[in-house]
């Protein structure tokens, strides 16, 4: 039986994993997604190319690899068939190459009603949130309430879902908010129910399979199979920097619910990270930046949403929070992103401790609003364009120096070096 690999980001998103796994794609035979849903924006580059995914695999671009989206992840019908349709509509043939689980769980159109709702009515304290759904659509499922992929199958689907959708109706008034408040997409609930309903209805013409079956199937068959994550470990719902997360399991254990694979068939673990770190969203972030070296991580990195356009907040690599989601994953590889991004910067800085209360510590808090100051260490920069560089050793001396910092930090190894958005600027170390 083969294990499974799985790649997966160590901060708050963002990380460039699209851009891994579909480089990586060519080495396997199967690319599965274990959790999130719309809220993800995976961006491909190559051939002059772009594309931004959102609950698709990042391997459908090759047309001979199996993608899956596993029992994991939310799917929102209306935002999926169009994420078909713009695939189909750049010469991609997503419907051959993709299998669906029958235990994903659906987002309906009254669950975007309620992220808006429950956003407005925490005020200050809001989470951010890409107004998918996710947040109500995983309260469902783990209170036993949601609907399923296979329900659409159903008879009384139409029952269970005005049922559901009543109930949502209900929640929205009872925070004190009328139903016409809020909008989807520019429309309102009745309009947007109808494309809901349609693409519902051609979501269960596409391959809806039991995918837990079929991957443990294709693992003991010898089938190679990387799982992809989407956000990242200080997102996770568990450990990340709650209350200002998402609603699912980012980090490699969500592998195991999200797919239904045994933990003793985890392989290796790529943890992806930026050479800094960013943020879209409120909540904490110990080492965002307020000045013009923020500003400028943000410029040279296009640091804007691939899918909001909302524009990220951008800080130093925080290392403490690296450590710490490279322990709860099982990291085995760290894949190093965007660091062509810091090419004009005369030095760079990584936090190594946090100062909370006068005590220094390497450890993150219960509560990451505590007052941290982060511990810089600088670094000199290297003042040199990296892009198309295609060797470690071609690197200017002073970031590989930053490289191993890192890798003596972690004790890990980078094993990967992306040097610009584009599959061909990829660095790999023996
Ligand atoms: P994901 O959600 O982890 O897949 O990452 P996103 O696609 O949301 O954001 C990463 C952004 O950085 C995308 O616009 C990528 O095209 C871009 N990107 C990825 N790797 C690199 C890199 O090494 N250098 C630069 N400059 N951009 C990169
Ligand atoms: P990828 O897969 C970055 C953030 C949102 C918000 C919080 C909760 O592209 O890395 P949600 O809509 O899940 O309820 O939002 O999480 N967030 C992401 N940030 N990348 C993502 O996905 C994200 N998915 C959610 O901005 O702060
Ligand atoms: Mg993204």
């Amino acid at each position: 039986m083969n294990n499974i690999d799985v790649l997966l980001g160590l901060q708050w998103g963002d990380e460039g994993k699209g851009k891994v796994v579909d480089y990586l794609t060519p080495q396997y035979d199967i690319i599965a997604r274990f959790n999130g849903g719309p809220n993800a924006g995976h961006t491909l580059e190559f051939n002059g190319f772009k594309h931004v995914l959102r609950t698709i695999p990042s391997g459908i671009c090759h047309k001979d690899k199996i993608n899956i989206i596993g029992n994991g992840v939310l799917i929102e019908a209306n935002i999926f068939m169009d994420e078909i349709k713009g695939l189909e509509d750049k010469g991609f043939a997503p419907k051959d190459n993709l299998f669906i689980s029958r235990k994903a769980h659906l987002i309906l159109p009254t669950h975007r009603l309620m992220d808006a709702a429950n956003e407005k009515a925490k005020g200050d304290r809001k989470i951010g949130s890409t107004l998918k759904g996710i947040g109500p659509a995983y309260t469902d499922k783990i209170a036993r309430t949601g609907l399923r992929i296979g329900d659409l199958f159903a008879q009384d689907f139409q029952t269970k879902y005005e049922n559901i959708k009543n109930s949502h109706i209900r929640a929205v008034k009872s925070l004190g908010y009328s139903v016409d408040e809020f909008k989807i997409e520019d429309k309102t609930l009745e309009q947007y129910e109808k494309l809901w309903l349609d693409a519902a209805q051609q979501l269960k013409q596409l391959h809806i399979i039991d995918t837990e079956y079929y991957v443990n199937e294709a693992l003991r068959q010898g089938k190679k199979i990387l799982a992809e994550g989407a956000q990242g470990t200080m997102l996770d719902i568990d450990f990340g920097s709650y209350p200002f997360v998402t609603s699912s399991s980012t980090v490699t254990a969500g592998v195991c619910s999200g797919l239904g694979v045994a933990p003793q068939n985890i392989g290796r673990v790529f943890g992806i990270a930026k050479a800094y770190c960013t943020r879209v969203g409120q909540g904490p972030f110990p080492t965002e930046l307020f000045d013009q070296t923020g500003d400028m991580l943000c410029e040279q990195g296009h640091e804007f949403g691939s899918v909001t356009g909302r524009k990220r907040r951008c800080g130093w690599l925080d290392m403490p929070a690296l450590k710490y989601a490279s322990m709860i994953d099982g990291v085995t590889d760290i894949m190093l992103m965007k660091i062509d991004v810091m090419d004009n910067f005369e030095t760079v800085k990584i936090c190594t401790e946090y100062e909370i209360d006068g005590n220094k510590t390497e450890k993150l808090p219960f509560s990451l609003e505590e007052k941290i100051t982060p511990v810089f260490k600088e670094y000199k920069g290297w003042m040199q364009n990296v892009k198309s560089v295609k060797r470690f050793e071609d690197l200017p001396v002073n970031m590989q120096d930053y490289i191993r910092a890192i890798e003596q930090m972690t004790q890990l190894p980078v094993t990967m070096v992306s040097v610009s958005p584009d599959r061909e600027d990829t660095i790999i170390r023996n």
